[in-house]
């Protein structure tokens, strides 16, 4: 089945064709980093806007890309669960729109499964059931993946996400928007064991995440030396900081797989394309016996092939919407 995936949650505006939640012919990304580096974040109204204005030509690029004509699409998927309300509108209000004059099924798609079939996508040998983390800007998540479209979620985050603190840290650091590509790469010429900032419930036996605190401790300590004039060690601080941050992903993760006994974790979402996280999931993976898959680069971050992909795992098991379809910006992620 040749499904049209549509992503507006947040600040990408996405479209893309996917055969079968397994091929993925065209995957159209148009990111609203001008506005990002313009405001500092997100802005939801400006960000709305900017979909609206997008999502026309984003669709159409998407469909001619692959070669194809918008009559060949045989189902709309759309991320209608967990966003920004304004932006999932817009990505919504298209996709009732082509499915009815398609005249083809809509499929309501919550943005986190999306995450997690972004490794299914990649890893089509990735087994069930396993471990995934998602891990990005808006959420950090353990969830147990018993089998397609059936999820146990087992940890989150209690404050922060990680990619959050990437994001606050680099503003902090006055390094620009989004932090983590750019704390990922200034961390390479870093010392990672200059700073030994705290590892928040590293040690407790829960699978929930904490990150403000890591933010803060590293606010505090610099503070007075940024606004006082002085050069910062940019490098050794974004080497420690990260390590920080992947000590405790990577921690937790293997304390979940080892719980719920499986033979392989996948890890998603913005954070997944951070080098040091994947090399150390590799490292220790070896240690503790599990394979670990990650998604292609450009999967990682969002997009609207995972959205495609998870539409289509939800139309075999017949969920499918009709026009009434309603978003759902904080719905919980539905196990
Ligand atoms: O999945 P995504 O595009 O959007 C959300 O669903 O939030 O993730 C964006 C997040 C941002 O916080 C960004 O700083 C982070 O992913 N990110 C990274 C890297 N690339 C993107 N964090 C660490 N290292 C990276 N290489
Ligand atoms: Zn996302």
């Amino acid at each position: 089945m040749l499904v049209l995936g549509i992503e507006t949650s947040c600040d990408e505006t996405s479209s893309a064709l996917v055969i079968d939640s397994q091929v993925v012919l065209s995957n159209f990304i148009a990111t609203q980093l001008d506005l990002l580096r313009k405001y500092g974040g997100v802005v939801p109204e400006i960000a709305a806007r900017r979909h609206a204005e997008l999502i026309g030509y984003v669709i159409n690029e998407a469909v001619t890309s692959a070669g194809k004509i918008l009559t060949d699409v045989e189902a709309i998927a759309v991320t209608s669960k967990q966003g920004l309300i304004g932006c999932l509108l817009v990505g919504v209000a298209a996709a009732k729109s082509l499915s009815y004059v398609l005249r083809v099924p809509l499929l309501g798609v919550h943005h986190i499964e999306g995450h997690i079939f972004a490794n299914l996508l990649s890893n089509p040998r990735l087994p069930m059931p396993h471990i995934c983390l998602t891990v990005s800007g808006g959420h950090t998540m353990l969830v147990y993946v018993r089998d397609y479209c059936q999820y146990e979620l087992l940890g989150s985050t209690l404050d922060d996400a990680a990619g959050e603190a990437f994001d606050k840290i680099a503003k902090f650091l006055d390094l620009g928007f989004p932090g983590g590509p750019v704390i990922d790469k200034l961390a390479t010429r870093g010392n990672r064991k200059a700073y030994n900032f705290p590892r928040p419930l590293l040690k407790a036996g829960t699978l929930d995440f904490s990150f403000s605190g890591l933010k803060t401790a590293i606010i505090n300590a610099f503070k007075h030396r940024l606004a006082g004039g002085a050069v910062l060690p940019l490098e050794d601080i974004a080497a420690s900081f990260q390590e920080a941050v992947v000590d405790v992903l990577v921690a937790k993760t293997w304390r979940a797989a080892r719980q719920r006994r499986v033979s392989a974790v996948s890890v998603t979402g913005g954070v997944s394309a951070n080098r040091r996280l994947r090399e150390v999931f590799r490292e220790t993976c070896q240690m503790e016996g599990i394979e670990v898959f990650f998604p292609e680069l450009p999967l990682c971050t969002d997009n609207a092939a995972m959205i495609a992909a998870a539409g289509y795992a939800r139309f075999r098991r017949g969920e499918v919407a009709d026009l009434n379809l309603n978003v759902f910006p904080n719905v919980p992620f539905e196990v």
